[in-house]
């Protein structure tokens, strides 16, 4: 693992946040329509990270960057529709879940267990996060439109109400976009540098310069440190580049009284709403809070939906091989050994999301709609979801062991339903749900409806 020196790293984090949560404020409170088009410039450290994001001789193969997987031009995430990327030094070297986007990654709470719907408190308990933007992000949001509560509030199946949420990727390993940043250079199926003291080579050579301008000369003494400040970089490039987070869809103008949905978005907005059709609002937060800011579409928590298989996935020829979220085979501190985390896996923001070519943690779905009927149809007739096993029976939730489908949520809205009961939502309303997500798309043009 990196060695950081968390200590001096995070005084350094809080500080830099407090600095830019006040250059943003000015900003944001001036020019809140059109946060897009007026960016606050870059600071020196996020400039040095957008350098190292787009650096391809930083990988093992000299030819992938950050920008590879996460690609500016599609809301930063891979354009093509393979469900898993490959990297490596030959770039042959498959990785195991689809990259997310990286956009409206902000305002992520560090990972933590605890009672429901507190992302914010989190939030706001969580140093790591205030510093990679959780400041910023409640400063861009736009006042206007219509303010409305919390949607309704899930029923949960734990009885203490504790349940995962927070944290980066999709098993919420890392706390922070800086902690995470060091993760892809080092992995062996991505930018596969060889070892920690490889990569400080490379940076030292490229960035050695700025690093001292930047942050002492000591810096460079210690490579844990100078590594540290890279991922520190990175994350303020991700934080401080409105282009990460520019809230600028049709919805967005939509909740800012500056957009009319058609019947069939605003149809399809009243399903994703609606308790007892797609209730999709009550995971994937999708109303203005009161003081202001936008919805991120995701309450950062963790569900085990138990999605398909995915046989294109390299990994899964092995039958006994697992995908289990939490519970591995990435994540392995004292989370990933409690039975009640296991197959469960974060859920992701919906914003951007028809600019997405594979769906769930395992890229099993590559439209929206066969995304949207998993929910409804894989209790009322799983049959059209599954592979049968050979005795002809369906093989449901054929993605995870045994041992872990206790964990499977059965009891949300539209999950909560038996074989043969009609469907949550019919073929007409997915189509509905399907038009409004596409309003989730960043870069709207309201003289292009
Ligand atoms: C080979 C493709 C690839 C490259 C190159 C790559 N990533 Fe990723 N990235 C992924 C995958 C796959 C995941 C999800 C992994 C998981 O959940 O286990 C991910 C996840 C992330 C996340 C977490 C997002 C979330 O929703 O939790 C961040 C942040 C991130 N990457 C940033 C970066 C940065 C910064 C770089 C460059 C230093 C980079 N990535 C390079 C594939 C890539
Ligand atoms: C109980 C919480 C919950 C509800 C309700 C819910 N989702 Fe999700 N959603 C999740 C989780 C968790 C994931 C990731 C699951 C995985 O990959 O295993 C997800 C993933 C998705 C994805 C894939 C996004 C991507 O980038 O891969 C889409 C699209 C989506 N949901 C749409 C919907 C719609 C539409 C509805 C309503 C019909 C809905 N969700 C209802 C929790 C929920």
């Amino acid at each position: 693992m990196i060695q950081t020196y968390k200590t001096s790293g995070l005084t350094l984090l809080a500080l830099a946040g407090l600095c830019l949560a006040g250059a943003g404020l000015g900003i944001a409170a001036q020019k809140h329509e059109t946060a897009a088009a007026q960016a606050a410039p870059l600071s020196a450290v996020a400039k040095l990270g957008k350098a190292i994001f787009y650096d391809q001789s930083l990988s093992g193969s000299g030819t992938m960057s950050c920008a590879t997987c996460h690609e500016p031009a599609n809301h930063y995430s891979p354009a093509n529709a393979l469900p898993v990327q490959f990297g490596g030094p030959q770039l042959n070297q498959p990785g195991l879940r689809p990259p997310p986007s990286l956009a409206y990654k902000m305002a992520t709470p560090a990972f933590s267990v605890g009672p429901e719907n507190s992302a914010e408190e989190a939030a706001e308990a969580a140093p790591m996060a205030e510093a990679s933007g959780v400041a910023l992000a409640s400063q861009s949001a736009p006042a206007g439109g219509p303010v409305t509560g919390r949607p309704v509030v899930k029923a949960v199946a734990s009885a203490d109400n504790a349940v995962p949420q927070g944290g980066m990727f999709w098993d919420g390993r890392v706390d922070s976009l800086q902690e995470q940043a060091l993760g892809p250079l080092l992995s062996p199926f991505e930018m596969a540098n060889r070892d920690e003291a490889d990569l400080y080579r490379k940076i030292k050579t490229t960035y050695g310069t700025q690093l001292e301008a930047l942050f002492g000369k000591q810096v460079l003494d210690d490579p844990s440190m100078a590594l540290a400040e890279v991922g520190f970089a990175l994350a303020r490039y991700q934080v401080e580049d409105v282009d990460f987070h520019p809230y600028s869809s049709k919805y967005d103008a939509y909740l800012r009284g500056k957009a009319t949905l058609t019947p069939a978005e605003a149809r399809g907005l009243a399903l994703f709403d609606d308790p007892k059709k797609g209730n999709c609002a009550s995971c994937h937060l999708d109303k203005m809070t009161g003081d202001g800011q936008m919805p991120d579409f995701t309450d950062y928590e963790y569900e085990a939906l138990g999605v398909p298989r995915n046989p294109a996935i390299p990994a899964n020829a092995d039958p006994t091989f697992f995908d289990r979220g939490i519970c591995g085979p990435f994540r392995k501190d004292e989370f990933s050994k409690q039975p009640q985390n296991c197959g469960l896996f974060k859920t992701p923001t919906l914003r951007n999301v028809a600019t997405r070519k594979v769906y769930f943690h395992n890229g099993v779905y590559n439209t929206l709609e066969d995304t949207t009927r998993f929910y409804v149809l894989r209790d009322t007739d799983p049959g059209r979801i599954y592979p049968k096993k050979p005795d002809g029976t369906v093989d449901k939730f054929n993605d995870m062991p045994d041992s872990d489908k206790a964990n499977i949520d059965v009891i949300d809205a539209p999950m909560d339903r038996k074989p043969g009961q009609p469907p949550a939502l019919n073929e007409a309303e997915i189509k509905d749900v399907v038009a409004f997500l596409k309003t989730l798309t960043d870069g709207w043009d309201s003289k292009k409806p």
